[in-house]
């Protein structure tokens, strides 16, 4: 079998992330049904050829029993997926607690919920001890499979204690690291009670990555005012050892879009929009319904335009596609009703018989019915607090081909710094700035539009995903090899 003769030349990329790129859902007691979701990891790692992928991951179900386990196991191991099973109470710990309440506010810069903040600080230490012991169980899984040559790539947030786990298993594992999420100011960092355990473990990669040149200089402070280690143009030296510490932004594989687009079901799609909202502009907002993506500003500064342009009422519609998410988190919960509060005073105030200016949706879309959405819209508005990159604004501008609508960026998005010369920057906390925007690119003419369009999708469309990947993982060889020659000196 040629491929299996091929695979077995290649190196093995060892991919560690907290969720696989798969949805299991159980159909009997030994048989789950299984569905891969191509996200922009999975996407990039296509591109990534000399590698042979295998994934680790939590499948996002509790499998408490044996036979389940095994049969999940078997069926995983056909997409090259290994799972880490996570019993209930690690998982409301570990992810509900201490990566989705604790980690995810602070690296985002919005602090701990205000009036869980005694309990949050008081069920630290337990949710802590749950992180590790998760990451220890993502540790033995990876240990388990690993062969002398793998490339092992951790990801994110969840697990920020593997590095220092694996390289305890083997100090010879080539470990990389790369966190999807701004990593915050060294004076956020110092407040967290895990500060020095998590700096120290991420220092045992041997190839550290961020999105932006900010989030790398925010870790390297860290780890010398923090840690007391020195920082170079390279990384963080503790002892002759360097981690080394880089930007590498994340891109889309933008050929998908693009090549939907010409699909007959999407056109089709595109047709009935266009048919829907004829003789109004249309705004898109697609989200995850997370606190960092900034909806109830969003929301609140079209609510401004609508306020100061009456002429406009009938003739624009914002589309809001928000995507559940970590729906076990209380802040999540209060964020989904403070969102439908707001949407629904606003289409009370200024919806019509016919028509509401707002059109919310708690649910994702297809990807053909996504593609569609994105080709038809005339200004799309991402208004992140904060955000690690913002990969809606590239898939955005990749379906823009024919229409060159214009992109309202919010400047704390790590996309503003790829796209900000193409986009309208904003500050979302200023809903004034904001609304004014709005009036800004609905009124814009239209070789200014193409303007700012080519520049972005000029970007898009040559810093993809499967580049991105392919980098990272080159550069973490390079890393290796580097190290060897001077231990060697
Ligand atoms: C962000 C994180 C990812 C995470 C995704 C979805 O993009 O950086 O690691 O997978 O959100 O969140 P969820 O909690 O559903 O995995």
């Amino acid at each position: 079998n040629g491929e299996r003769l091929e695979g077995r030349c290649k190196q093995r990329l060892l991919v560690v992330a907290n969720r696989l790129p798969v949805s299991a859902v159980r159909r009997g007691e030994d048989s789950w049904q299984l569905e891969i979701s191509v996200g922009g990891l999975v996407s990039a790692l296509l591109g990534v050829r000399e590698f042979e992928a295998r994934w680790i991951g939590w499948a996002g179900v509790n499998v408490p029993d044996e036979i389940g386990q095994k049969a999940l196991t078997k069926a995983l191991a056909e997409k090259r997926c290994i799972p880490v099973f996570l019993d209930e109470e690690t998982v409301h710990q570990y992810y509900n607690g201490y990566c989705n309440n604790m980690l995810w506010p602070l690296f985002h810069y919005l602090g701990l919920p205000q009036e869980d903040r005694l309990a949050t600080t008081r069920s630290f230490q337990s949710q802590f001890d749950a992180y590790k012991r998760a990451n220890q169980m993502f540790a033995k899984v990876v240990n388990n499979i690993y062969e002398e040559g793998d490339v092992v790539w951790c990801h994110d947030y969840h697990l920020m204690f593997l590095p220092q786990c694996l390289k305890e298993y083997n100090n010879n594992m080539k470990v990389g690291w790369f966190l999807h999420t701004p990593f915050p100011s060294s004076e956020i960092h110092r407040t967290l009670p895990s500060r020095t355990e998590l700096l120290r473990s991420v220092l045992a990669a041997d190839l550290v990555g961020f999105h932006t040149y900010d989030y790398a200089r925010h870790f390297v402070s860290a780890c010398t005012r923090i840690l007391g280690l020195e920082g170079t143009p390279e990384g963080v030296e503790d002892q002759g050892r360097l981690t080394r510490v880089a930007a590498f932004p994340i891109g889309i594989d933008s050929d998908r879009f693009v090549r939907a687009l010409e699909l007959p079901q999407v056109q089709d799609h595109i047709n009935e929009l266009k048919e829907r909202f004829a003789g109004r502009k249309v705004m898109l907002g697609v989200d995850r319904l997370d606190m960092i993506k900034g909806i109830p500003q969003k929301i609140l500064a079209f609510e401004k335009f609508l306020e100061e342009n009456p002429s406009w009422r009938d003739k624009v519609v914002l589309i809001q596609i928000a995507v559940p998410t970590r729906t076990d988190v209380p802040e999540y919960q209060k964020l989904t009703s403070q969102v439908h509060e707001i949407v629904g005073r606003i289409n009370g105030r200024y919806g019509t018989l016919t028509t509401v200016p707002i059109h919310h949706l708690d649910r994702s879309l297809d990807f053909h019915a996504l593609c569609a959405l994105y080709a038809i819209t005339d200004v799309a508005l991402v208004t992140s607090l904060r955000d690690g990159m913002n990969l809606v604004s590239y898939e955005f501008v990749a379906c823009q081909g024919s229409k060159k609508g214009v992109l309202i960026l919010s400047e704390f998005a790590g996309a503003a710094q790829s796209l900000g010369a193409g986009a309208i920057l904003v500050n979302p906390w200023n809903i004034t700035e904001v609304a004014s925007s709005i009036g800004y690119a609905l009124n814009m003419p239209a070789d200014e539009r193409e303007k700012r369009h080519l520049h972005n999708f000029m970007h898009v469309t040559t810093h993809t995903s499967q580049e991105w990947a392919a980098t990272f993982v080159s550069e973490l060889n390079d890393t290796i090899v580097e190290a060897q020659i001077r231990t060697r000196q």
